[in-house]
């Protein structure tokens, strides 16, 4: 019997390291992702062995997350029910697919998770695992284990003489990568209660950001981003260059009552400094350069790309079909968009490109106009047939 189990060096899943050996008799591989958590893994190493593991593997995974997830969604604008830009739910089928590649090359028949049954994130594992490696025994000690608290957990860790954090328990729940981090529990549980300054981990309060506002110019290239203010930056670098610039002026708080899949109202808070400047950004480019009815369609394709995504679908065709819809609409996305960061706010102020569809001479008011106003008649009176008859019919 042999585990792959998803790892973090928690609490949790040390515990698990522990429990899976003695419920399961199995022998437990750790791992690791780094999927830009801003957490040093590498002690990871000598943990896992110490809390009982045969061996760890510990993947640096950012650059993947970030050009095969994250960049496929901004491209789809996407974002869980308008709001969430879905920092957590990319990374889940991306951790699946490197464990069963693990447990493949180990020749392990099982794997393992850290996630609770009431959540979205065992769906997504859980799913990514089956298209990935439809014979997987899949097990979520959570799921199944008896600690009736948290403090009977760390009691069978003491007694099992199991490394955890001797630091005081932060009483949140937070799941942290490069396009985002999620909070939960504590106060947050109550919908009403407004979230201390002390949850938010990357972005400073707005009315405590600076009092001048900075402009940042990001250029865009097949509708992704690849330099700001004229510098280039691989997505990597790009995107933690944002969370720092647009933290610091408070941008990317979302305080939200969101549907879980598993029919559960969930109060969260998210930081997505990067991820929320990017989106607007992107889509203001695409105002420009996307012609109307693509632009339109592409709306309602967004929509079910992020519920594809939170509910943990990625390995469906239906999520690569509409990744190869998105992909042909992004042929034009190139350009340049100004963006002003003022007190929690990112706004675009400009946007320029050499694929513009927005003509001057037939927007412009003055002489310069080249619009046939002759047409226009013509085609309100063909365009309000429809109503006019119904008028006839039943108004006059
Ligand atoms: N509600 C968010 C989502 O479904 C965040 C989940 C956070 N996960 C966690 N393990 N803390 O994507
Ligand atoms: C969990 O339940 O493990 C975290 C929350 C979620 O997955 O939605």
């Amino acid at each position: 019997n042999k585990i792959v189990l998803a790892y973090s060096g928690g609490l949790d899943t040390s515990v698990a390291i522990k429990w899976l050996k003695d419920e399961y008799d199995a022998e437990v591989i750790a791992f690791a992702a780094d999927v830009g958590q801003n957490e040093d893994l590498s002690p990871l190493e000598e943990k896992a062995i110490e809390t009982g593991a045969s061996n760890i593997y510990i993947e640096d995974l950012q650059d993947e997350f970030m050009k095969e997830y994250v960049f496929k969604g901004l491209k789809a604008g996407a974002k869980y029910e308008a709001k969430y830009p879905l920092a957590t739910a990319y990374s889940r089928p991306l951790i699946a697919k490197k464990m069963i590649e693990v447990a493949k090359k180990e020749g392990a028949d099982a794997v393992a998770h850290g996630c609770t049954g009431k959540g979205n994130d065992q769906v997504r594992f859980d799913v990514s695992f089956q298209a990935l490696a439809p014979g997987i025994e899949i097990v979520a000690p959570l799921r199944e284990w008896e600690f009736g608290s948290r403090e009977e957990e760390i009691d069978y860790a003491s007694k099992h003489d199991i490394p955890v954090d001797a630091t005081k328990e932060n009483p949140y729940s937070i799941d942290r990568n490069l396009w985002g981090i999620s909070i939960e529990c504590g106060i947050l549980e109550d919908p009403w209660a407004e979230p201390p300054a002390e949850v938010y981990q990357i972005t400073t309060a707005p009315e405590e950001a600076p009092d001048e506002p900075e402009y940042l110019e990001v250029t865009f290239v097949g509708g992704e981003p690849v330099a700001i203010n004229g510098e280039e930056y691989e997505p990597v670098e790009l995107v933690e260059k944002l969370n720092e610039v647009a933290g610091k002026h408070g941008i990317g708080r979302v305080d939200m009552v969101e549907n879980r899949l598993v029919g559960i109202k969930s109060r969260e808070i998210y930081e997505a400094p990067a991820a929320t400047l990017l989106l607007d950004a992107h889509r203001h480019l695409e105002d420009l350069v996307l012609d109307r009815e693509t632009y339109h369609y592409k709306e309602l394709i967004s929509e079910k790309y992020s519920e594809l995504v939170y509910y943990g679908q990625w390995f469906s065709p239906l999520r690569e079909a509409l990744d190869a819809f998105i992909e042909s609409t992004q042929q034009y996305v190139n350009g340049t968009v100004k963006v002003k960061l003022y007190k929690g706010n990112s706004t675009v102020v400009a946007r320029k490109s050499d694929d513009s569809l927005y003509q001057e001479n037939l927007a412009t008011y003055e002489k310069s106009d080249i619009f046939n106003h002759e047409s226009a008649i013509g085609f309100i009176e063909l365009f309000g047939l429809p109503l006019k008859v119904h008028g006839k019919v039943h108004n006059d």
